[in-house]
């Protein structure tokens, strides 16, 4: 059975995609099988970066497929060690339907609170809904230099009661660039964006570990 692990939110473009690449790419190389399954079938991000990673003969290659429903993605399970859920840039029944299979559940954000307020808010949903806040660990994106934002950003979360990582991913063209080019975050140009995002895929994946020893 595959490790199910979802990148949700309630706000587009909070890097749940960037994420869900870097975790993939992660695994991948450490020789799991893998697979993201692109729920957005609108934009179809992860499906189209897949695509252009496999032309440009990017190893290791990483399996991206788009699901319209959760049900079809679990027919995957048993192909799979890991199986990625990168959600839609809102929330609805397929978000739960997606957050109630999922072991871990990472929700990306920006700092500022019209990013902050509907991630807790989703949190909040996820946690009414029955889902365990323990699976839950927000994670932030384009985050700027100010450790004073990082710092309050983190305080809002955690006062609303939610697990924030210590990690995050630092806004940089490099890793604009990288996407561009079928790359994930930690395969950008430079050591220093490559090493960052490494970390943070080290403790998304602690996260994940922790939890799935649990169970
Ligand atoms: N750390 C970063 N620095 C610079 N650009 C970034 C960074 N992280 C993500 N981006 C870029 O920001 C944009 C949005 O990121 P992404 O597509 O991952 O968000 P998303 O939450 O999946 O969006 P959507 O809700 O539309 O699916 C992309 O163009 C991506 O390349
Ligand atoms: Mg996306």
């Amino acid at each position: 059975m595959a490790i199910k692990v979802a990148f949700l939110s309630q706000k587009g473009g909070v890097t749940k995609t960037t994420k869900a690449r870097l975790f993939a790419r992660a695994f991948a190389f450490n020789k799991w099988r893998v697979k993201i399954c692109d729920f957005d079938l609108q934009q179809r991000t992860a499906s189209e970066w897949g695509a252009k990673r496999l032309a440009a003969g990017i190893r290791p290659e990483i399996e991206v497929q788009a699901f319209a429903a959760i049900e079809q993605a679990l027919e995957q399970d048993s192909h799979y060690d890991l199986l990625i859920f990168d959600g839609r840039g809102f929330a609805d029944k397929l978000t739960l339907d997606i957050a109630r299979v999922s072991d871990a559940i990472f929700l990306p954000s920006g700092l500022a609170v019209d990013d902050l307020a509907p991630t807790v808010r989703l949190a909040h949903e996820l946690r009414k809904a029955g889902i365990s806040t323990a699976k839950i660990a927000v994670v932030f994106g384009r985050t700027g230099s100010s450790e004073v934002e990082i710092a309050e950003a983190r305080d809002y979360v955690a006062q609303a009661g939610y697990k924030v990582l210590e990690r995050t991913l630092p806004e940089k063209q490099g890793y604009r660039a990288a996407h561009d080019a079928g790359k994930a975050a930690d395969e950008a140009r430079a050591p220093t964006l490559r090493i960052g995002a490494k970390h943070l895929a080290e403790e998304m994946a602690a996260h994940v570990t922790a939890l799935t020893e649990k169970a």
